[in-house]
């Protein structure tokens, strides 16, 4: 494992505007970026030129679809006072650093990616035999590595492209950190940290490259890390040869697994609009209770008394989300023996769907009526976003020889 870990504690994660949001992206992504933000550094964006690369023609809706998900974002408990929030568009340094990573980034890296060929199959209808869509992997790259994230937290589908990033990176410091006078530039690099400082970077370098001493590695991470008065271009000198590379200009991110959701949809199915089966965050309680009392429940209770199998029940897989222990016992025991009927079974689980979303639903509402507010947002996430953006692009286009004027 290659990094450089100052940035550790910078998180980033994004997602396509695909609309308002429903349960199965409350559960799945948004409450795990609720929980994140109080302990990294967190930067979410929506991810809208990500959506041009299937959706290049119907644009119309994307720009509704932006508004409604930073809006369940903020109604979720997505908190702009802890997190950057931001659209990608409104940062131009992610189209900059991508143009420049294309330059070095192999084809056949990028038509390997599993999802390439994947998703060219499963929408058929569209023409994605395009150059944006090829490199939207890429694109994803620059995402991540323009904020030097260290933790990008993705399902399991997007893991191979957090893979994909970490070898662009190296191959970028490998073909870029490589400048001349690397040794001495990073040896008075070394002095500058003090006498103590030095002896004890060297003698952990020497602990790590001679015997491969992992932690003699994370202690020369730590130090670097506390170092105050050095130039970022001298740590990235120091942290590639601590390694034994060239200046780490663009630090490899570790993917976080967010567990995958257990939410079901209506059918029992996984969550998702295109199953039909969703329970929006901003849905009426009226909608929510009809639309949960209509749920299919294990087909061989005809009637009342006959018993059912929780098993075999999508009512049941929402008990597993929302219900205690106890009202869990009570349903196995009452389903298998015929003690309870199903609307009895389900009220548990529309309560404890009204209590979730009652507190997003009121909030959504006012973010609705203060589109200034949403607005002003956005607006200074993506400041904020584009200061650290625009530091990264000045390293790499120094590191690239274009620093030129
Ligand atoms: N590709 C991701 C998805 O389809 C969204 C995304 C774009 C993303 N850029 C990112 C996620 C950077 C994490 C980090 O869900
Ligand atoms: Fe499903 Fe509950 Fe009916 Fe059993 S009692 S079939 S778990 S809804």
């Amino acid at each position: 494992m290659s990094s450089n870990p100052s940035q550790n504690k910078r998180v980033l994660s994004g997602m396509r505007p695909t609309g308002k949001l429903h349960l199965g992206h409350y559960h799945g992504v948004v409450k795990n970026w609720v929980n994140l933000q109080h302990e990294f550094d967190c930067f979410f964006f929506v991810a809208d030129w990500h959506a041009l690369t299937t959706h290049y023609e119907d644009v119309a809706i994307i720009e509704e679809s932006v508004w409604d998900m930073v809006i369940d974002w903020l109604a979720a408990g997505v908190d702009p006072g802890s997190a950057k929030l931001f659209i990608q568009s409104r940062v131009p340094e992610h189209a900059e650093l991508h143009l420049l990573l294309s330059m070095m980034t192999p084809l056949g890296w990028l038509e390997r990616v599993p999802t390439y060929k994947d998703q060219q199959e499963k929408l058929k209808e569209k023409d994605l035999a395009t150059y944006g869509f090829l490199g939207y992997p890429l694109l994803q790259s620059a995402d991540i590595l323009v904020y030097k994230a260290g933790g990008v937290p993705v399902g399991e589908d997007q893991v191979v492209h957090v893979e994909l990033t970490r070898e662009v990176a190296r191959r970028f410091n490998h073909i870029y950190g490589r400048e001349p006078g690397f040794e001495e530039k990073a040896e008075a690099a070394v002095k500058k940290m003090g006498k103590k400082g030095a002896k004890l970077y060297r003698e952990l370098r020497r602990l790590y490259q001679e015997q491969g001493d992992g932690e003699a590695l994370a202690k020369g991470q730590a130090l670097l890390e506390s170092q105050q008065n050095i130039s970022i271009s001298d740590r990235e000198r120091l942290f590639g040869f601590l390694e034994g590379s060239g200046r780490i200009i663009l630090p490899e991110p570790q993917a976080m697994l967010t567990p995958a959701s257990k939410m079901p949809g209506l059918d029992g199915q996984k969550m998702s609009k295109s199953y039909n089966n969703t329970i929006s965050l901003r849905e009426d309680p009226d909608a929510i209770a009809e639309k949960l009392r209509r749920m299919p429940t294990d087909t061989n209770r005809v009637r009342r008394n006959d018993p059912g199998d929780p098993a075999v029940c999508p009512v049941w897989q929402l008990h597993e989300v929302y219900s205690s222990d106890e009202t869990k016992d009570w349903v196995m025991e009452g389903c298998r023996s015929a003690g309870i009927g199903c609307i009895e079974c389900k009220q548990p689980v529309i309560e404890a769907v009204q209590a979730e979303l009652e507190p997003i639903r009121d909030r959504a509402r006012e973010f609705e009526n203060d589109s200034d507010l949403v607005r002003q947002i956005i607006a200074e996430g993506s400041e904020s976003a584009r200061d650290v953006a625009r530091e990264t692009l000045d390293e790499v286009r120094e590191a690239m020889g274009l620093s030129y004027r």
